[in-house]
């Protein structure tokens, strides 16, 4: 077998994996969702699974790639040809987020301009301007093509070079920039009203579909389901403590998207915005808190859409990534043809999916474009994905196989290893069907 690409140093890995998880999905969606959910019982039900199933699959995933030394595809098909169509699964889910993930990467951009452009002069009509902007047939299409153009070139380098450099860089500035907005938001008077809302849980808000929105909410901040933790995994040194490694991914991933919520919710209550403002929050409150404070103001809201946009893309990489290796292991595509004829499919997807938002092109059962590739994936695609991947693990795999790449042939302690092992066989496939089944059938009611 050629040797595979390897990370640099283990900083580059952690930094590539968590740029991977941190992104749109903790500041633009999980800010939303929450607000559209009801708030603390949603949070506290995401955090249950992220901490139960998030993490004992990242680490189903990371062990499952280094193993095969393969990406997704690959690692399946070369246990049992008949595991293919997981890893098939895997890439589609990839492609579907890539066919709307960089039309809000794109707005992240234009806004970037947008407050150089004098955004916060008239706070009062930041919300309606952004409708009008996301609605508008032409613009959005731009900074669509703008954000995918810097993914293609990050990707084109190859991993050591390309994803793993963006990341050591940009990472920290982000979590800096939100600690710096959500201080602000929490002096604003009538703050903690959100921070209630946050962090209270109303259980009677819990139904069905608010427990499958937590649970999709968890696999999609974490990246996981689609294969791309095995894709990072499998470039992963034999040395490294994957135990160690999913602890802190998770950790980061989670601690961001709480920053987030923190970063938004107070400020939301202070202005009155109401929660359930759905996709625009981040876009609407942020530029509103900063309007507020003059010329500072100005700048902080550009290094907020500056660090917005760099943390969708190290996501974003990550999701093209599992794309082009597929092509590249199982296609024999050369790494540049890999990128473009991805990129340019996704381009497509991203055109219907930007149209949507204005009400033009097809429609699904009422629901546009955009709506179907983010309810399909997030909701669907990778829960059924990290449930096919737990148990093609437990069950399909060898015990000692797992428990050799996990502690490194036994020399990295994992005392949980007796309840993780079960929890992948049983518990996780078990209870991600029952919230699957549950959730579709009261989300349809
Ligand atoms: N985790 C990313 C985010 O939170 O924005 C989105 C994502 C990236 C999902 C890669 C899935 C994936 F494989």
């Amino acid at each position: 077998m050629q040797k595979r690409e390897n990370w640099g140093s283990k900083l580059g890995f952690i930094m590539a994996a968590a740029g991977s998880a941190v992104g749109l999905g903790n500041i633009w969606k999980f800010p939303f969702t929450a607000g559209n959910n009801g708030g603390g019982a949603f949070v506290l039900i995401y955090l249950v699974f992220v901490a139960i199933i998030g993490f004992s699959v990242m680490l189903t995933e990371f062990a499952v790639g280094r193993r095969r030394q393969q990406s997704a595809v690959g690692a399946f098909k070369s246990v049992d040809k008949r595991w293919t169509f997981t890893g098939v699964l895997g890439v589609l889910s990839g492609f579907l987020i890539m066919g709307f993930y960089p039309v809000v990467g794109g707005w992240a951009i234009a806004y970037i301009f947008k407050v150089f452009g004098g955004l916060l002069n008239n706070p009062a009509v930041i919300g309606d301007s952004f409708n009008a902007f996301i609605t508008n047939p032409g613009e959005p299409l731009i900074w669509m093509v703008l954000f995918l153009l810097l993914n293609v070139v990050i990707v084109v380098k190859g991993i050591s070079s390309g994803i793993e450099k963006a990341g050591k860089v940009l990472m920290p500035l982000l979590f800096v920039i939100l600690i710096v907005i959500a201080i602000k938001g929490l002096m604003l008077p009538g703050a903690m009203a959100g921070m209630e809302f946050l962090f209270k849980p109303d259980f009677s808000k819990v139904n069905g579909s608010v427990v499958l929105a937590a649970l999709g909410q968890a696999f999609f901040s974490l990246s996981l389901g689609m294969g791309c933790m095995i894709t990072y995994g499998s470039y992963l040194s034999k040395k490294e403590n994957l135990i160690e490694n999913t602890a802190i991914v998770t950790a980061m991933d989670t601690s961001v998207a709480l920053l987030a919520g923190i970063a938004m919710f107070p400020a939301m209550f202070a202005y009155g915005i109401a929660p359930t403002e759905g996709p625009g929050l981040v876009f609407v409150v942020v530029p509103t808190i900063f309007a507020e404070m003059g010329a500072m103001g100005q700048v902080f809201a550009i290094l907020f859409f500056v660090a917005l946009t760099v943390a969708a893309l190290t996501s974003s990489v990550s999701l093209l990534e599992v794309v082009v290796s597929f092509l590249i292991d199982e296609k024999k595509f050369s790494r540049k043809k890999a990128v473009f004829s991805s990129s340019t499919m996704m381009v497509l997807f991203c055109i219907v999916a930007s149209l949507s938002l204005g009400g033009l092109g097809p429609k699904l059962f009422g629901t546009g474009a955009f709506d179907v590739f983010d309810l399909l994936t997030d909701k669907i695609f990778l829960a059924i994905g990290g449930m096919l991947l737990c148990i093609f693990a437990g069950w399909r795999l060898k015990k000692e196989e797992l428990y050799d790449e996990i502690t490194n042939n036994g020399t990295v302690k994992f005392s949980l290893f007796g309840i993780w092992y079960p929890m992948v066989k049983y518990v996780i496939p078990g209870t991600i069907a029952i919230v699957a089944v549950n959730g579709i059938i009261q989300g349809f009611e």
